[in-house]
């Protein structure tokens, strides 16, 4: 048994990661954390939906108790400040991290003062962690120390450009429109986020500032100036992503092509499901499940595509995907305790 510990436990990200691990038939709960001020949680309380199952109750994080649970692995799904002074600690006690937060994603450690707002602590971690994405993953998932799970938003963007990535025209931009339920924000209390301030509506943020766009470029092979356009929108649903993207193809393409390249990524992957030609996802076919769907649209003339994804922001975009790579680190099957 793979005895894990869960920091943020009572938070969206990790209230998911706790109600997959306690039905995990190869996982033990170790212990259950949040903010070290806060008031904690009982199990029952944090998922009534588990039917009276019992696990260990959310307590105030402190890392002697986290310690005193024997840990083999521990899952921060805490702010990025907390789990980029947290891990290093954790790690040194040689507990494995698999980190939801933005806060191992990047590889350069001199754009997280502007994207993050603060001076990584521990700069030297970033060329170690591994990022995350499991499908794109190789041997050096296995055993890792460090997980970087990718964000949300990158998550349905990266599974569905990064096979279509070879084909497409470096002269030409690369547009995306991504939408994301609000608990893609978290459990903050904040007037933004209310739903009278939601209901009804729907809006663009973040435009040429949000901390996925350096993200989505490290992963795509994207400079910091290529024409790569990032909007995100707020839609007044609780959960679930919808990205869609606009490329333009070095060359006309044709479905078959594009199949074989999702084929190719793809196959024996049972969390991205490739949609035949033409037809584009949905959110309801992914919500509240560990799936990526994948589909595309090739416009007149085979030069441009529009491609759509849609997943759960908080299982693959989160949880489910943190679980996959808890399994793959150690060695076990990816998709144990996700089916
Ligand atoms: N929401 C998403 O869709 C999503 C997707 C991918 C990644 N993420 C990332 O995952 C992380 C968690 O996001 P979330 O949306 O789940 O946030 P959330 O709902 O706001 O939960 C945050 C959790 O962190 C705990 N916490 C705060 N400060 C702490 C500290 N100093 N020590 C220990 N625990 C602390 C909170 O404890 P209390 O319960 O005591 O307040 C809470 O349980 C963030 O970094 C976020 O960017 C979120």
């Amino acid at each position: 048994m793979i005895r894990v510990s869960v920091v943020g436990a009572a938070g969206y990200s990790g209230a998911e990661a706790v109600r997959l691990l306690s039905r995990h038939p190869g996982v033990e709960l170790a212990g259950l954390f949040g903010s070290p001020g806060g008031k904690g949680a009982l199990f029952q309380d944090l998922h009534p939906d588990l039917g009276g199952a019992s696990g260990p109750d959310v307590v105030p994080f402190s890392e002697e108790v986290l310690l005193s649970g024997r840990p083999d692995a521990a899952i921060l799904a805490t702010p990025n400040e907390v789990s980029a002074e947290v891990a290093p600690r954790l790690l040194a006690t040689g507990i494995r991290v698999i980190d939801v937060s933005g806060a191992f994603r990047l590889k350069d450690a001199s754009l997280y003062p502007a994207w993050y707002g603060f001076t990584h602590p521990a700069p030297s971690l970033l060329a170690e962690a591994v990022y995350g994405l499991t499908e794109w993953c190789g041997d050096e998932l296995e055993g890792a120390r460090l997980v970087a799970n990718p964000g949300c938003y990158p998550t349905s963007v990266l599974v569905a450009l990064k096979p279509l990535a070879a084909l497409l025209d470096p002269s030409q931009p690369v547009l995306v429109t991504s939408a994301s339920g609000v608990s893609g924000a978290g459990k903050k209390a904040d007037l933004a986020y209310s739903f009278c301030e939601l209901a009804g509506s729907y809006k663009a943020y973040g435009v040429g500032t949000h901390r996925h766009e350096p993200e989505m470029r490290q992963e795509l092979g994207f400079a910091s100036d290529a024409a790569f356009t990032f909007v995100p929108h707020l839609l007044p649903l609780v959960r679930g992503i919808l990205s869609t993207i606009h490329v333009t193809f070095d060359a006309a393409a044709t479905d078959a092509a594009i199949a074989e390249r999702y084929a190719a990524a793809y196959a024996g992957k049972p969390f991205v499901k490739v949609l035949p030609a033409g037809r584009l996802p949905d959110l309801k076919e992914v919500v509240v499940t560990p799936r990526a769907h994948v589909g595309w649209k090739l416009l007149a003339g085979g030069r441009r595509a529009v491609v759509v994804s849609a997943i759960d922001n908080l299982l693959k975009g989160a949880a489910s995907q943190a679980v996959q790579n808890l399994n793959r680190v150690f060695g076990r099957t990816e998709t144990e305790g996700l089916l």
